[in-house]
């Protein structure tokens, strides 16, 4: 079945999506609706050729499962192509610029995706320096700062727990131990500073050294204000799961470690007891949701009884990326 669906509005053409900062609560619920619209699309199989014919270039300086595949899947399904481009095969490991991937992939598509998270100080800065020289809209695949494509499909799923009014609800974002390696702390910073918008209350728990980029808790807090929610910091999971309708356990790296792994991975060995247990869950609220952007440390960041239990939401999260990935694309390409 094919349906000439009508965008629902232009006024995104060409527009960037670099941090959830840079647009609207209006223009963020335009998204999060046509996401909605084309979840619903995709699971009827109604064909939804929004993009025909057109190119994103995806440039990966980082591993992915979710991001990559839901933009690539998601592009076909709006009647366009993807192409992925390795940071490690292709010229950018020779040094070229990010000007010149800017102008000339720019002559070439519709549309520049990047992810570039795993250097504090680099992927947003690298970004903001492609979109300066391409004239096709530049989307943040994840960076160091924000990882809003993320963020976006986490609330499409809170409402779709608890509708779209948030107000009086609580998130907890939690950090939790992991082993596995020292995972980038956009998805925190971008909860923080997307879920201060939403009406819902918002508790960041983290030990000393894990605390989030200044300017980031600058922009959560002006949000918490001007939304009129409460925005705290506590140092321990079990007070920040108190009557949580919603959690977010998952490790960050330590900011001052960045550039020192073994250092980093010593340090997290000193919360190995931050992980997301049922006992922790039995604080929130009898409804609440567990979420993780994946992948997840089993075993550390949380059990398996909880990431595989009734309150867990990851999948329907997961699948969400597909949607909302799309409804970017369509609106911005
Ligand atoms: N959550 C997320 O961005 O997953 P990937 O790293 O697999 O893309």
């Amino acid at each position: 079945m094919t349906e000439a669906v009508e965008l629902p509005t232009q006024d995104l053409k060409g527009r960037d999506w670099l941090t959830t900062e840079d647009w609207s609560d209006a223009e963020i619920d335009t998204a999060l609706d046509l996401a909605a619209t084309l979840k619903a699309q995709f699971k009827a199989g109604v064909t939804t050729l929004h993009l025909p014919h057109k190119t994103a270039f995806l440039i990966f300086f980082d591993k992915s499962t979710r991001t990559r595949n839901s933009f690539e899947a998601g592009i076909t399904q709006l009647g366009g192509h993807a192409h992925f481009i390795d940071s490690e095969t292709s010229q950018i490991a020779h040094g070229e610029s990010a000007k010149d991937m800017g102008i000339i992939l720019s002559s070439y598509g519709h549309g520049i995706a990047i992810r570039h998270d795993l250097v504090p100080g680099e992927g947003q800065a690298y970004m903001r320096e492609v979109a300066k020289w391409a004239e096709v809209p530049v989307i943040n695949m994840q960076c160091d700062v924000d990882h809003p494509c993320q963020t976006l499909a986490d609330l499409m799923t809170i409402r779709e727990e608890f509708g779209p009014n948030l107000r009086g609800r609580k998130v907890a974002v939690s950090w939790a131990y992991a082993p596995s390696y020292m995972k980038p702390m956009s998805v925190p910073q971008g909860l923080l500073m997307l879920m201060s918008r939403c009406g819902m209350d918002v508790v960041l728990a983290h030990p000393p050294e894990y605390g989030l980029m200044p300017e980031v808790m600058e922009k959560a807090v002006a949000n918490a204000h001007k939304h009129d929610v409460k925005l705290e910091v506590v140092d321990n999971m079990a007070e920040a799961f108190e009557d949580a309708d919603v959690v977010y356990p998952k490790s960050w790296g330590c900011l001052d470690l960045f550039h020192d792994p073994d250092e980093a991975m010593h340090l997290a060995a000193r919360y190995k007891d931050w992980t997301c247990t049922g006992e922790l869950m039995k604080l929130t609220k009898k409804d609440s949701i567990y979420m993780h952007c994946l992948p997840a440390d089993r075993g550390y960041e949380v059990t398996d009884a909880v990431i595989d239990g009734p309150h867990s939401r990851i999948y329907p999260e997961a699948e969400n990326r597909l949607h909302t990935a799309k409804a970017l694309m369509a609106l911005t390409m």
